[in-house]
Formats: structure tokens, C-alpha cells, sequence
């Protein structure tokens, strides 16, 4: 088979890593990929977001399956255009995206479909959001309808951070027209895991869970990023804990989206937090998560081409997927002035001391100058170790971190140790 994998982040190397692994694969190409995705694909110059562009190089190309990372092709239609081609493609089609690309609709639909989330408002108009955070109690959680990169998300302490809050989205609009509309609703406190699930809008098989490290600083302080590592699987989603998400939220919102004739096939993804009256949604998104991804497929035990093609057949054989008994971590390498702004061209060392049976290198935001890998991004660089103990693979990720170094290199040392999310007996 010849495959496209759609993105250029961690977590489509991760995918491109995995899927390389499959003796069905012939070629794997990436667009617009990054250097670091060399070894396994060829890289082809298509933004992502160009959907005419990916189809007509897929119908050149003779792709027998493409893959979307990213979010935004996927709520632009990407899956819709492909499919009205004839082309085999793996996601969401547009309709079915909005559940990430909108938050009040995916707010109603939970409601509707009475699957656990926080209490919550939708509003259209900027004069009632502020006269409603005016009286309402707080902490609040402000959030833009719409995509915003991650940013959208405020938790708001007092009326006068909520006003600012709600001017900056809806009257300022910061981010565009993901603020036409506002989502506020009630802070919730628990533990945050993911669950990603591979669905074939019918059969639901989760994937094991996760927790990302959202915060830049140890002991999540500091600004949200994108993600600043992750492990899996967390001792937070125990077996009965996982059976009760999938039956009071993962089943559901793939029958209710069916229900509303949006067939929801691809990976699902819930953000969850686990509160003392059991697991609420925080939001979904329609694709896989990062650095989530980086951590899961590393454990995914079966052939993920297979996966994928029984999803696009529309038979998705729940009980065949294996994971390894193993547990893995991930730890991200950002740039100096991350999340705020980040350097770009610094060269990368100790790459090449990295590679190892116990340790693997994702690439984010990487180039290549003189032969040198150098930094482009953000965040740069995923380092992730699988071992047979939680303990082992923080350790391992460690030290293939520490072979690592580019100047202004930031990172967490305290991935997987999270207060409360790892009990003693773990480490
Ligand atoms: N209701 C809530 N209660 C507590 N924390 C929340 C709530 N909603 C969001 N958060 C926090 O804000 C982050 C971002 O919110 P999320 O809904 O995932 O939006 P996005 O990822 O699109 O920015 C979450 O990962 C979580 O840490
Ligand atoms: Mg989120």
C-alpha cells in the first residue's frame, strides 16, 4: 500500500513511525511532513489545509489510504472531498468534526445525549455573556466555539477577569470567528486524562488512557502549551473506570452523532477530568491527540494499516486490537520563550546518541541547515521510552533526554509524577 500521512507534528511521526512497521506498507509519504519523518516517508511540500492539493496529488499518486493528523483539514472537509473522489481516506467527515470543531454544539449534543460534562451556557451575544458572568460564581471556564489552537480555553477567578475575558474573545475576537460564539461553564476538579477510542461509527474499541502535561513548568505551572510530555497507560482509568467511560460516553456520542445521521468514523477523542461523581467530558477532539499519540501507539501492539482499513470497510473488529503490557513516556523538548514565542534555527545536538532500543525520537518542529538538524518550532522534539514498569520508562526517557541539548532547551522533569496521578507502588 501506499499511504499519506497528512501533518508535520509529533504526532504524525508518531503515526508515520507506526504505520511503518506494517509489512502492508509499500511507501509512505507526509505532507507537509518534517524532517525528522525522512527516514520513514517522503516528504511532499502540500500544506496541510490544502484539501485540493492532498486529493490531487492522492489521485496522482495512486494513494490506497491517507491519514489525517490535524484538526483543521478534518473541519474544513478533507474527508468529503477525498470520499467524493473515490479516494480512501482515514477520519471524521466534516459534519461529524464539528464535535471538535464547534464547542456548543458539542456541549448541546452531550446534553441532549445526557453524557456527563460540566453545567454550561452557550452565548451568542457579548452583552449577555458579561451580564451573566456578572452574578455567576466562580472559578469559570470561558471558551471560544470555535478552533483556537488550544488557546481558547480561559479559566476566569473573579468578574473582572471573566468581563476581559469575554471582550477579548467575542468583541476583540483574538481568535477570529471561533468567538462568535461562547461556551461558559462550571470549573470542574479532578484528575485530566485522555481517552482516545478507534470508532467505525458503530463498534468503539478506547484505546488505553493517557495524561498530558499541559502546563510549561514542573508542577504545572506557568502558561498552557500544546502539551510538554505524557505517559501511558494511567493507573487514574482502571478497568471499571474505563468500561464506565465507554459505556456512559464513548457508545453514546457514536450513537447519538449516528443518531443525527453523522456517522462518526476515525479516532475519538475525549478529554476527560475525573470528578468525585465520576468522569465528565471536557471536550472532544476529532482526530488523534499530542502528545498523547506519542505514548499510545508506541503500546499498540497490532498492525495499525489494519486498523485503519477495517474503520474506511466499516468493520472495525473490536476485540483484535492488542496492547502491550508495557507502559511508555514521553517528555517534549521546547524552544527558548515557549509557549509565548519561540527561536528558530538553533542547532540540535546528541540526536544521533538518542536512538535506541529503548528510546524513540519524535520531531516537531525541526529543519535541517548545513547538515544539522535545527530547531523550527515550538516545540521541537519528543523523546519516548517504552519499558516493562512506569518507573523504567521515566527513567529511560530521561536519559535519552539528557543526550539531547540545544540552547534554550526547556522541558519538564516531573512527566509522570503528577500529584496524586501516580501512586507510590507505581514508581
Ligand atoms: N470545565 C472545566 N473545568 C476545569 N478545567 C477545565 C474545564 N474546561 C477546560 N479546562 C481546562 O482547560 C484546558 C483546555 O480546555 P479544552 O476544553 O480542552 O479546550 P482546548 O483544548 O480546545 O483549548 C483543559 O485541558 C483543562 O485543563
Ligand atoms: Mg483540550
Amino acid at each position: 500500500m501506499k499511504i499519506l500521512v497528512v501533518g508535520k507534528g509529533g504526532r504524525e511521526h508518531a503515526i508515520v513511525w507506526k504505520l511503518a512497521q506494517s509489512d502492508k506498507v509499500d511507501k509512505i509519504y507526509a505532507a507537509p511532513g518534517n524532517v525528522g519523518m525522512a527516514e520513514q516517508a517522503e516528504i511532499v511540500p502540500i500544506e496541510a489545509e490544502d484539501l485540493d492539493g492532498l486529493a490531487n496529488f492522492a489521485e496522482k499518486n495512486k494513494i490506497d489510504l491517507t491519514v489525517v493528523g490535524p484538526e483543521l483539514p478534518l473541519t474544513l472537509g478533507i474527508v468529503d472531498i477525498f470520499e467524493s473522489k473515490g479516494l480512501r481516506i482515514f477520519g471524521p467527515n466534516k459534519e461529524a468534526a464539528e464535535i471538535e470543531g464547534s464547542k456548543a454544539f458539542a456541549k448541546v449534543f452531550m446534553q441532549k445525549h445526557h453524557i456527563p460534562t460540566a453545567r454550561f451556557k452557550v452565548f451568542e451575544s457579548h452583552f449577555e455573556a458579561l451580564d451573566f458572568v456578572r452574578t455567576a460564581g466562580f472559578p469559570l471556564v470561558i471558551k471560544a466555539d470555535g478552533l483556537a489552537a488550544g488557546k481558547g480555553a480561559v479559566i476566569v477567578n473573579n468578574p473582572d477577569e471573566a468581563k476581559a475575558t469575554v471582550e477579548n474573545i467575542m468583541v476583540e475576537r483574538v481568535f477570529g470567528e471561533a468567538g462568535s460564539r461562547l461556551v461558559v461553564e462550571d470549573f470542574l476538579v479532578g484528575e485530566e486524562v485522555t481517552v482516545m477510542a478507534f470508532t467505525d461509527g458503530e463498534r468503539v474499541a478506547p484505546m488505553i488512557s493517557a495524561q498530558d502535561h499541559k502546563r510549561i513548568g514542573d508542577g504545572n505551572t506557568g502558561p498552557n502549551t500544546g502539551g510538554m510530555g505524557a505517559y501511558a497507560p494511567t493507573n487514574i482509568v482502571t478497568e471499571s473506570l474505563m468500561k464506565q467511560i465507554t459505556e456512559e460516553i464513548l457508545e453514546p456520542t457514536i450513537n447519538g452523532l449516528a443518531a443525527m445521521g453523522r456517522i462518526y468514523t476515525g479516532v475519538l477523542y475525549t478529554g476527560l477530568i475525573i470528578t468525585d461523581r465520576g468522569p465528565k467530558v471536557l471536550e472532544y477532539n476529532c482526530r488523534f491527540g499530542d502528545p498523547e499519540t506519542q505514548v499510545v501507539l508506541p503500546l499498540l501492539e497490532s498492525d495499525l494499516v489494519e486498523i485503519f482499513s477495517d474503520i474506511i470497510e466499516g468493520y472495525l473488529d473490536i476485540n483484535g486490537i492488542k496492547w502491550r503490557e508495557a507502559f511508555s513516556a514521553c517528555v517534549v523538548l521546547a524552544s527558548r520563550g515557549y509557549p509565548a514565542s519561540s527561536e528558530k534555527g538553533v542547532p540540535i545536538e546528541g540526536l544521533e546518541n538518542c536512538k535506541s532500543d529503548s528510546c524513540v525520537v519524535f520531531h516537531a518542529g525541526t529543519a535541517r541547515k548545513d547538515d544539522k538538524y535545527v530547531t523550527a518550532g515550538g516545540r521541537v522534539i519528543g523523546v519516548t521510552a517504552v519499558n516493562t514498569t512506569m518507573k523504567g520508562a521515566l527513567v529511560r526517557v530521561y536519559e535519552g533526554v539528557d543526550k539531547i541539548a540545544f540552547d534554550g532547551m526547556q522541558f519538564r522533569r516531573d512527566i509522570g509524577r503528577r500529584a496524586g496521578s501516580v501512586s507510590t507502588n507505581y514508581l
